[in-house]
């Protein structure tokens, strides 16, 4: 079944437990977060005093995405979080491979993410051998509530043609402008997990699920 992110960037702050406890029925969901350092992306989110102790209000798995500067500060921070996916951004780290070892060590599943004018063949093939999940912006990061732009569908065909050609593990995950419009065109593709924000939580906290259940 496709995974569905909701992506909490979009959620009303000042009630994140009720936030979450509304996504609490919802089946085969991760619960995404958008880490931004204000360098890395022109805009400044949450860290470790926030996402710290979410796992105990959301039994669904952590999803921690980093867009940030130097994500290899970040590896041991998180440690405690219970963060099932890591993923940074290939575009802020030229030796990946280091902070995948090290990552894999203590996550359950590591990610790398490209940007929508990096392509695929920024990511090296040992990566691909080895990664978790690749993450694909379909936005350029930093903000929710924008439009996707349409050729990462390349993109997708061109890891799912990898993928199988290579018999690579990784699952494709696609993240921004995402809405019932676009999302069975898209795992009809390949993709295997969809993170939305301002789709699902533009309603209220009661429809969330109905919003989740719509892009599959
Ligand atoms: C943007 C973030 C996204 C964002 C998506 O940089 O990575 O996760 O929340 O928002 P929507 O779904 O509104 O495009
Ligand atoms: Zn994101």
């Amino acid at each position: 079944m496709v995974i569905i992110s909701p992506s909490i960037l979009s959620c009303d702050f000042l009630n994140i437990e009720n936030e979450l406890r509304a996504l609490e029925p919802c089946k085969n969901i991760w619960i995404h977060l958008d880490i931004m350092d204000s360098h890395f992306v022109p805009n400044l989110t949450f860290g470790g005093p926030v996402v710290k102790n979410l796992h105990k209000i959301t039994k669904h798995p952590l999803d921690a995405h980093f867009m940030v500067t130097n994500p290899e500060f970040f590896l041991d921070d998180f440690k405690n979080y219970k963060i099932h996916n890591f993923t940074f951004h290939v575009e802020a780290n030229p030796n990946p491979m280091d902070i995948i070892t090290k990552g894999k060590k203590i996550y359950p599943s590591i990610g790398i993410s490209i940007k929508p004018k990096t392509p695929v063949s920024q990511i090296p093939k040992e990566v691909l051998e080895c990664i978790d999940l690749i993450l694909i912006m379909s936005v350029e990061p930093g903000f929710g509530g924008q439009k996707f732009i349409e050729i990462s569908l390349d993109k997708i065909k061109e890891l799912d043609q990898l993928r199988k050609k290579n018999k690579y593990h990784y699952q494709i995950q696609i993240d921004g402008g995402i809405t019932n419009q676009n999302a069975k065109q898209l795992i009809d593709l390949g993709v295997n997990n969809l993170v939305a924000g301002s789709y699902i939580f533009s309603g209220s906290p009661q429809g969330y699920p109905q919003m989740v259940e719509s892009l599959r």
